[in-house]
């Protein structure tokens, strides 16, 4: 059942171009155009939403927080995003011409579910992003859009995550083209774009044999520091989450612009710090600031691991490790960096001889509080 593969999270992780694709088909049209019947609300009552708040739990709530970028970009529309644990004790500010999205590969996270019903008691319409056919989130919100990723049995979630994300991206264009954006071309162009990314993650897992290299050399370390920034920062949380979960490490990510405001006290001789970095075309401004980052960490004895787009050599002089990933438009980058980052967590977990599938003390999902 695990196809060959030693765990089901490998077997997961090597799906991810099929997942991604299968969450695609059908949806994007050759034009850049998009088929989203699910999304059952009236094109009127699109064009009235004047605010988005999507909620979920761990790793779906590092999706939602990329998908923030994505939306207010596209759509111009506010979008909050918030732990569905800590929504659902709050006095949110929502109307009817709110639209919650609720995330959850499960559909039955408890949190979620109570962060939902909490929305809807206020009016909000409610959206859900989920994975599993018939579960609850789905059956509870206005509409819902499936990620077709087939099932994911590993606890710690992969294949699921690049789904809510393509799925997030989905969602975001669709109101953008529902409302008006002021640059349609740009729109198509990105959903056209989309077609392309199954390819791009299989380059990706193409050439990670240097990833599980790095990570088997890293297995007696205590820390891992995370770097990134604009979507680059919650792919940076996501891989600190993956590393926490499976390898039982020491690990957090960071907002590279907070490093002066207190973690780069962390950084010593020999800490290994990855740093997530922005396309050097799409976001120059970022990608210069990133880079002066890693001089900074590195000149304080940080072994820097960098994730860079191809073609990237601003980077090379101060990456110890260097992790090439295929070019991207900006804002889908997360779809292809986050790979390294489920290998090189797996890879580190399996050489300090813990259990991949079945981390200690996790359940795949959180029915109760
Ligand atoms: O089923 P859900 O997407 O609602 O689950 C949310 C989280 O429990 C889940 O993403 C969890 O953080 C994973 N173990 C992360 O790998």
């Amino acid at each position: 059942e695990k196809g060959g593969y030693p765990s089901f999270m490998l077997k997961e992780i090597a799906e991810q171009p099929r997942a991604v694709a299968d969450t695609l088909l059908g949806r994007i049209g050759p034009e850049g155009t998009l088929t989203l019947d699910e999304i059952r609300i009236p094109a009127r009552e699109l064009r009235e939403i004047d605010k988005v708040v999507i909620v979920a739990c761990g790793t779906a709530f590092h999706s939602g927080l990329i998908a923030k970028y994505a939306i207010e970009h596209w759509t111009r529309l506010p979008c909050e995003v918030e732990l569905a644990s800590e929504f659902r004790y709050r006095d949110p500010i929502l109307d009817a011409r709110s639209l919650t999205v609720a995330i959850s590969q499960s559909g039955e996270t408890m949190d979620t579910l109570m962060a939902l019903r909490h929305a809807r008691e206020q009016g909000s319409r409610v959206l859900a992003i989920c994975n599993t056919n018939g579960s609850t989130i789905p059956r509870e919100s206005d509409a819902v859009l499936y990620t077709h990723a087939g099932p994911e049995i590993a606890v710690a979630s992969t294949k699921a995550f690049l789904t809510q994300l393509v799925a997030c991206y989905l969602v975001a264009l669709y109101l953008a083209q529902a409302r008006g954006n002021k640059d349609p071309e740009g729109i198509r162009s990105v959903i056209r774009d989309l077609a392309g990314v199954p390819g791009a993650i299989e380059r990706v897992l193409a050439g990670m044999e240097p990833v599980r290299e790095l990570a088997r050399s890293l297995a007696d370390q205590d820390t891992v520091l995370f770097l990134g920034r604009h979507v680059g920062y919650p792919v940076a949380l996501e891989g600190a989450l993956k590393l926490k979960e499976l390898a039982y490490m020491h690990a957090e990510g960071f907002a590279a612009g907070e490093l002066k405001h207190g973690p780069i006290a962390l950084v010593d001789r020999g800490l290994p710090v990855v740093v997530v970095v922005p396309s050097p075309q799409g976001e120059p401004l970022l990608h210069g600031k990133i880079v002066s980052n890693i001089q900074e960490i590195r000149a304080r004895g940080a072994r820097t691991v960098v994730i860079a787009q191809e073609g990237d050599t601003e980077v090379v002089p101060y990456a110890d490790h260097l992790i090439s990933v295929p070019a991207t438009p900006a804002l889908l980058q997360p779809l292809v960096t986050t790979v390294p980052l489920q290998v090189f967590a797996c890879a580190l977990a399996t050489a300090r001889g813990n259990e991949v599938d079945q981390p200690r003390n996790l359940a795949k999902s959180v029915t109760v509080e």
